[in-house]
C-alpha cells in the first residue's frame, strides 16, 4: 500500500516578524512545518537558529532541515528547541552514522539529505538507520528555484529498495512537479513558494496532497 502524502510548508517564505501568526494560518491544512536552517557556510544564505525554533508555537511537528556544516555541534540545541525531526546533509557531516545516532538518542526522528549532485551511495551506510531521506530537488540555499527532474531517479531507487521509508522531496514543488515526485515514490512534499506565495494557500496545499490521485 502506498504511503500517505504529507504536506510540509517551508517557513522560509513566511513573515518572520509575525511567524507564529503566519504559521497559525497554515496549520489546518498542513501536516508538518519545514524549518530551513542555513549557516551562510554550507549554503550561501543565512536563516535562523535553534532559538527561533524554540519560539515557534504550533501543534504540528517541526521538521528541521539543517543546511549547516558540523551539524553535530547543533543537533542537541534543535532537539531541545522542540524539533520533531532533524535532517542533516550527508555532504556536511563528517561522522554521519554517529550524528544520526545522536539525533535518535535525543528522541527526534532522524533524516539524512542529499543535494542534487550527490548520489545515494553517499548515504548507503545510514539508510538502515534513518527514519527519513530528504531528496533535494534544487540546490540548497534558496526558495523559489526550479525543480530538477533528474533527482527523481534517486527517489525511485529508494522507494524500490526501502518500501517503508519516509521519502521527503524539497525544492520547486508545485502542482506540475508534485505528481512526478509522488509517482516516483516521495510521500512528504515540502513546498515554500507554491503554498506561501499563493493567493489561496489552502487550495494550493490540497492540490499537492491530491496530486498523486
Ligand atoms: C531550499 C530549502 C527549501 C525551500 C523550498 O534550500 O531547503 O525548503 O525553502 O522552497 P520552494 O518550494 O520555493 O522551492
Ligand atoms: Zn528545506
Amino acid at each position: 500500500m502506498s504511503k500517505k502524502i504529507l504536506i510540509a510548508p517551508s517557513i522560509l517564505g513566511a513573515d518572520y516578524g509575525r511567524l507564529n501568526e503566519s504559521l497559525k494560518e497554515l496549520e489546518s491544512f498542513s501536516d508538518w512545518f519545514h524549518v530551513d536552517v542555513m549557516d551562510g557556510n554550507f549554503v550561501k544564505n543565512l536563516t535562523i537558529g535553534a532559538c527561533v525554533v524554540a519560539g515557534i508555537k504550533t501543534k504540528l511537528p517541526l521538521d528541521c532541515h539543517l543546511m549547516i556544516n558540523n551539524p553535530h555541534l547543533y543537533i542537541e540545541d534543535f532537539a531541545k528547541a522542540g524539533a520533531s525531526s532533524i535532517t542533516i546533509h550527508a555532504e556536511a557531516s563528517r561522522h554521519l552514522p554517529e550524528d544520526i545516532t545522536k539525533i535518535k538518542e535525543l528522541g527526534c526522528r532522524a533524516g539524512v539529505s542529499i543535494s542534487p549532485d550527490t548520489s545515494v551511495d553517499a548515504i548507503a551506510k545510514v539508510l538502515p538507520m534513518v527514519d527519513m531521506v530528504l531528496i533535494m530537488s534544487v540546490r540548497p540555499g534558496f526558495g523559489g528555484q526550479s525543480f530538477m527532474p533528474e533527482v527523481l531517479e534517486k527517489v525511485k531507487w529508494l522507494r524500490e529498495h526501502f518500501p517503508d521509508l519516509d521519502i521527503e522531496i524539497d525544492g520547486g514543488i508545485n502542482d506540475k512537479t508534485a505528481p512526478l515526485a509522488i509517482e516516483a515514490g516521495a510521500n512528504i512534499l515540502v513546498a515554500g513558494s507554491y503554498i506561501l506565495k499563493n493567493e489561496n494557500p489552502e487550495e494550493a496545499a490540497n492540490k499537492l496532497r491530491n496530486a498523486g490521485k
